[in-house]
């Protein structure tokens, strides 16, 4: 949550710099943002000059603000402070020479801010950021005895600030007497990049792929500086130096840009039948490994948050029906009654687009404690969450910055069959279902089914409520399809358990209510229909989403059988009309009101 850009370099562009990788950034929080520069002409009372707003960032290429090679910026997500100008990061000390910017919570803000304003420290915002900014003026005044000291007295005095928050937290800061980024980090992600002549940091790697592909991730409780000249790193508790972990970033720039779509969204649909070909071909040697793993445990758990999550419970759909192996899921927020039962051999799958999610990562941090084996499945390689697992999988979907998971959903989901199929020796069976997903898939975002997902979308546009079932797979793919329902275009969308509509959530069904219906050609088909059938005598109106039209069906989106692997188109259907919903409705799929793409705070 919150993207976090820094530059510090040869170029005096630096405000433009930033703005431009705060754009690549603004999936993480879109409520405003904000830019600071240490102005380049020198004044006789040289202050820190800043930039912010409420909203998104809007077309602007070019900031309008003073020459600098030193500037950083933010988007923010809000958490305390409501959505106003003056809450946009950056914060400035009184003194306005020190700025700061920020990700995360001060829990203990209250008790700091009280002993500030004793302090005679006047407060502009209503965040708990602005007391870092105080914090750091009280202690680089404690610090600065002579004036050729500035430097180490700025790194210094950050240290000791970080040191007194509470809280997971990633900060930088800057101050007009030093030619630096001072930045540390304790739970939300921060990676610093290496150029030539110029330096990065950022809270996402995808924002430095046009500058440099070298970076190194900030572990919990490391600090770093950042000048022109270099970054040095260091243990933001003990001052021990550490050596950087110089990684190279293998996604491209191209792949972060929308290209001839609209939308990210649509774009990273569209990627997903040449995603799930690739995923066919490619070596299933890790899966084969994970799969050995998961084998030997006498339980495996798995866990994720929000798609991830549902695409555990897939998962564990597909171990039981291709594997016979009983797997345990949950989300995230809730695991924490199965930690204290997963056994010392047990093995946990943790499943992440962006490996930050906080409530993954908790889960996780604590089943370590407890010398529990990590296995993860995440998207973005280098993450934290990548970092913390014995053995990890890059499910290879590329960037994803559709506030939506779709393309990250459907690689992991592509990732588990194979693993599942892999623990019975029978991956090459597994490759083949994906071939037949490709294949559907292809079908069903060709024009033709196009343009009937965008009819049925303006049909739909003006209904309150949807409700969609499935029996097994097509459960979970009812619970996923809601998800993305409701979170892109505001429609209320429950995914219920076919054979659960007569325990209760028929009482809803009266003339006309909009029911989907996933009816793939399966072993549960017959009782799908019957299910389907609940509904239509009560007035529903049916849409079936099959591989054949049936009579009670009132719309029909046809999806090719890709027999175990259905899902994986099943999905794609929802996820394009969850789209076209919410191009009708008018509203942005890509940047959904009140969320961000990465959550990394609890
Ligand atoms: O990066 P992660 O996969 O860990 O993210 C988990 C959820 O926050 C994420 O899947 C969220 O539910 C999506 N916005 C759903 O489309």
């Amino acid at each position: 949550m919150c993207g976090i850009f820094g530059y510090i370099g040869d170029k005096k562009t630096a405000p433009s710099i930033v703005l431009k990788g705060l754009k690549t950034l603004e999936y993480r929080g879109y409520d405003s943002w904000g830019v600071a520069v240490v102005p380049e002409k020198k004044t006789t009372e040289k202050v820190i000059v800043v930039k912010k707003k409420a909203g998104k960032i809007g077309n602007a290429d070019v900031v309008d603000m003073p020459e600098g090679s030193l500037a950083f910026g933010h988007t923010r997500w809000a958490t305390h402070g409501g959505v106003t100008d003056k809450n946009a990061h950056p914060h400035l000390d009184c003194t306005k020479t020190i700025a700061v910017i920020h990700n995360g919570i001060v829990e203990n803000y209250e008790k700091l801010k009280t002993k500030l304003e004793g302090l005679g420290h006047r407060f502009v915002s209503e965040t708990d950021t602005e007391v870092i900014a105080h914090l750091v003026e009280e202690y680089l005044k404690k610090y600065s005895v002579l004036p050729r000291d500035a430097a180490p007295a700025f790194s210094k005095a950050v240290q000791a600030t970080f040191q007194e928050l509470e809280g997971l937290n990633a900060i930088i800061v800057i101050n007009t007497a030093a030619e630096e980024m001072v930045a540390a980090r304790n739970g939300s992600p921060l990676v610093a990049g290496f150029g030539h002549g110029e330096n990065y940091l950022a809270s996402d790697p995808a924002a430095l792929l046009p500058h440099t592909k070298q970076v190194h991730f900030l572990e919990d409780d490391e600090m770093v500086i950042v000048s022109k000249g270099g970054i040095h790193i260091f243990n933001a508790h003990t001052g021990q130096r550490v050596r950087p972990r110089k990684q190279l970033l293998t996604w491209t720039a191209e792949e972060t840009e929308k290209g001839k779509f609209p939308y990210f969204m649509l774009k990273e649909i569209h990627e997903q039948a040449g995603l799930l070909s690739e995923i066919a071909s490619e070596s299933p040697e890790q899966s084969i490994l994970i799969a050995r793993e998961l084998k030997k445990a006498p339980r495996v758990y798995m866990v994720g948050a929000g798609t991830s999550a549902h695409a555990a419970r897939a998962a564990s759909y597909f171990f039981s029906l291709i594997a016979g192996k009983l797997v345990n899921y949950g989300v995230a927020s809730e695991f924490d009654h199965r930690l204290s039962v997963i056994p010392k051999d047990g093995a946990l799958m943790a499943l992440s687009q962006s490996g930050e999610t906080m409530d993954l990562l908790e889960v996780v941090k604590k089943a370590k404690e407890k010398n529990i084996k990590i296995f993860s499945l995440v998207n973005v390689v280098g993450s934290t969450l990548w970092r913390m697992s014995d053995e990890h999988l890059a499910i290879g979907a590329g960037p994803e910055k559709g506030v939506a998971s779709t393309k990250s959903f459907i690689t992991k989901i592509a990732h588990l069959l194979l693993i599942a199929y892999a623990m019975t020796d029978k991956v090459k069976e597994g490759q083949k279902n994906l071939i037949k997903a490709a294949k559907s898939t292809k079908i069903v975002t060709s024009k033709a089914h196009t343009h009937a997902i965008m009819a049925l979308a303006k049909k739909l546009k003006d209904e309150q409520h949807l409700y969609i079932i499935g029996h097994g797979l097509s459960y979970c793919a009812a619970l996923e399809s809601a998800l993305k329902i409701k979170e892109i275009s505001y429609i209320h969308a429950e995914g219920i358990p076919a054979g659960e509509l007569k325990h209760g959530t028929l009482a809803l069904v009266t003339k006309g209510t909009v029911c989907v219906v996933f009816a793939p050609r399966d072993e549960h088909y017959q009782s799908t229909m019957a299910n389907a059938m609940e509904m239509k005598a009560r007035g529903g109106y049916i849409i079936g989403i099959s591989d054949k039209n049936e009579e009670i069906f009132d719309e029909f989106l046809q999806v090719p059988d890709a027999g175990i692997a259905t899902i994986i188109p099943n999905i794609i259907v929802a996820q394009m009309l969850a789209y076209y919903l919410t191009i009708e409705r008018g509203f942005d799929p890509d940047m959904p009101r009140n969320l961000a793409k990465s959550v990394t705070v609890k």
